[in-house]
């Protein structure tokens, strides 16, 4: 069988899920009788795009040698049957994703934002992709927490609440401030290692832990906006709109603050995490004191954890951990959904 693919968004993951598919594209065929073809690769305001499958050099030169093809007009050329990828950042993909659903292809996210704005989005979303929709990544990256989710639900247990650490940023920076460190330097120190996005305040406002509850609420069934989620963001609202590097220069005025709680938890067994939590009747986003040697307290550095409690696994809730963001991982967790999508697409 032969599975088309068009990309959106050949950054950090999708640059890597590349790499994968074509070092493994000669065993997928012997093994699974499935070959990949690249149909589309697209950026912003760039791409390469030809129904016969893109060649070996138009790939990998990609996108320097690529033109202004228009990514809703090759969706509406892919040939059948066919997956289009989205590794961007951007809102802007949903329309082009609602698309490619409607033409009978499937759609496999990393991008969490055409799935956690507005609800409406969401079920038009999911009315179209049916068994065609796949977005494992967008939680807890190459983790198994969607699918799990997702089994225990369709097998009817219940959900009681999920807790969990869901920024790898933000597991960095506590585990810093709880080795000692000023809230300022765990902030530079995990902007210089490259695990913040460029502005960090993307991280610290906890807009991106907020869409992964989103999504997680919305697989449970609850319905719900994104303004009724309750949101700790971990810089004062009058350092918004100050550029980075003013941002930067002045956070060391947080320190105080961050080392009085920090301290404040010590005395009392805990340490500061920011967690996020989703039950039947609400979705909490924010830093709190957990017990330093719960699962939550123990998690180190920037790893994700998820403490699922469902009616099946309450006494003793069912624990997912690992590493939560990656390109590697994430590219490997979206390489799999492909996988999956061609299998549905087969029958
Ligand atoms: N990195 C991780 O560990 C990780 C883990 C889980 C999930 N994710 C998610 O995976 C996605 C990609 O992450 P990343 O780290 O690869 O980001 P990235 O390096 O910033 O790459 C994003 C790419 O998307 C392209 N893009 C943006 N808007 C687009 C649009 N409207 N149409 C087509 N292309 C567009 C950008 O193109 P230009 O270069 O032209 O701007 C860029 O190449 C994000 O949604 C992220 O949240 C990442």
């Amino acid at each position: 069988m032969i599975i088309h693919v068009l990309q959106l968004g050949v950054g950090n993951v999708g640059r890597a899920l590349v790499g994968q598919i074509l070092s493994e594209r000669a065993e997928l065929k012997s093994r699974r009788n499935l070959e990949i073809v690249f149909c589309g690769l697209f950026n912003v305001n760039t791409g390469a795009f030809s129904t016969a499958g893109l060649t070996a050099d138009q790939i990998n030169s990609f996108p320097d040698s690529a033109g202004h093809e228009d990514p809703a007009t090759a969706i509406a050329q892919m040939p059948k049957p066919f997956v289009v990828v989205d590794a961007t950042s951007s809102a802007a993909t949903l329309p082009l994703l609602q698309s490619a659903l409607r033409r009978g292809g499937a759609a496999v996210l990393a991008n969490k934002k055409p799935l956690a704005g507005l609800q409406s989005d969401f079920d038009a979303l999911m009315r179209a992709g049916k068994n065609r929709l796949y977005f494992e990544t967008t939680v807890g990256a190459g983790l198994p927490i969607i699918s799990t989710l997702r089994d225990l639900i369709i097998t009817g247990d219940k959900i009681e609440r999920m807790t969990g650490c869901f920024s790898g940023t933000l597991g960095y920076i506590f585990s810093e401030i709880e080795a000692g460190r000023p809230y300022s330097q765990a902030v530079s120190a995990a902007k210089a290692h490259g695990y913040t996005e460029p502005d960090p305040r993307d991280d610290l406002s906890g807009i991106d832990v907020m869409r992964k509850v989103i999504i997680l609420a919305r697989l449970t069934g609850r319905r719900l906006e994104p303004d009724t989620v309750t949101l700790e963001g971990i810089f004062p609202d009058s350092m918004a709109k100050l550029s980075v590097d003013e941002f930067m220069s002045k956070i060391p005025k947080l320190d105080e603050e961050f080392e009085a709680r920090s301290c404040n938890a010590k005395a009392q067994g805990n340490v500061l995490r920011y967690t996020a939590s989703v039950t039947p009747k609400s979705c909490v986003v924010k830093l709190e004191a957990v017990p330093k040697n719960s699962d939550i307290g123990s998690l180190n550095g920037p790893d994700n954890i998820v403490v699922i409690q469902t009616e099946r696994y309450h006494d003793n809730p069912l624990i997912i951990k690992g590493p939560g963001a990656g390109a590697n991982v994430t590219a490997a967790g979206v390489f799999a959904d492909i996988i999956k999508a061609a299998e549905v697409l087969r029958d």
